[in-house]
């Protein structure tokens, strides 16, 4: 990650190799943080106001102090003011310190990264991996929190194995989301999503996805679904606000095929981001 500027609740702008976090923060010693990691389309953050609530929600279900909207986003104004890159990465971070202080606030901006271009080009290659259905509240379903040392790892392993990304499933083989996507699939007219029930993120792109699907002719279901449904799909593609929307192009080394659907919302994607910017 090059991180091109980082602003800091309560100072501002700050060189990005400056240290910003207590010794004691919870979120560094026990991964109690909630975060959002956003693209900026020209200077512009797309779907903020849904990062922000996702983060509030994240917050308040991991027992943070509330998030401080407004000054979150006067941090990632200025983060994004100094990074002078207009397309980048835009990281929202929210810890609670030692607990007993002020909240930090960190708005992160960082370079593209240069490979999901000549990635959505050839396609992924994803693997199934087990992972856990987050069905209790304490499994912290739909929380994005700064304990992402286990998708990391999952995205390590399917390197390891000659894949570029892994796609979880339960222990019952049931379809869930990949480290840091969600995964889609289609048969004819119909896209397939795991239902957020199953303790998923909801993601900001899976429902902008979702609002495209209308004018393109696609109906959407979510449920659970096993493993085979995806396996035997006529194409499949994943969702994020980083990677946009990739198709995948490999199942645990078993060909799938390629289709319309993932270009036509990766083009669908791009002019929604392009029309929030002429707003
Ligand atoms: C576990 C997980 N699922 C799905 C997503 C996709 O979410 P979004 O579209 O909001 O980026 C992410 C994003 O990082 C994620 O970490």
């Amino acid at each position: 990650m090059t991180l091109l500027a980082v602003a800091v609740g309560g100072r501002g702008i700050v060189d990005p190799a400056e240290p910003v976090l207590r010794a004691d923060d919870e979120a560094l010693l026990r991964g109690r943080g909630a975060f959002e990691t956003i693209r900026v389309y020209a200077g512009t953050s797309f779907r903020l106001s849904e990062h922000l609530e996702r983060l509030a929600g994240s917050a308040e279900r991991i027992g943070l102090p509330p998030v401080n909207v407004m000054e979150l986003k006067e941090l990632a104004s200025q983060a994004i003011g100094a990074a002078r890159e207009s397309d980048a990465v835009l990281r929202l971070v929210w810890t609670p310190g030692n607990g007993d202080g002020a909240p930090t606030a960190l708005a992160l901006v960082s370079r593209l990264p240069t490979h999901h271009d000549a990635l959505r080009e050839r396609g992924q290659r994803l693997i199934s991996l087990r992972g856990i259905r987050a069905d209790e509240p304490w499994l912290l379903p739909g929380v994005k929190s700064t304990s992402y040392a286990v998708n990391m790892a999952a995205e390590a392993e399917a390197k390891r194995q000659g894949a570029d990304d892994a796609v979880f499933v339960d222990a019952d083989g049931t379809v869930l989301e990949g480290p840091t996507t969600n995964i889609w699939w289609r048969h004819g007219r119909t896209l397939y999503t795991p239902s957020l029930e199953l303790g998923i993120l909801a993601g900001v792109t899976r429902a902008t996805v979702m609002e495209l699907t209308d004018e393109l002719g696609y109906a959407v279901e979510e449920d659970e679904y096993p493993l085979a449904e995806l396996a035997g799909a006529e194409e499949a593609f994943t969702s994020s606000s980083v990677r946009e929307v990739m198709p995948v192009t490999e199942l645990d080394a078993a060909i799938l095929a390629r289709g319309p659907a993932a270009d036509e919302l990766q083009a669908a994607l791009r002019q929604a981001a392009l029309a929030t910017l002429q707003e």
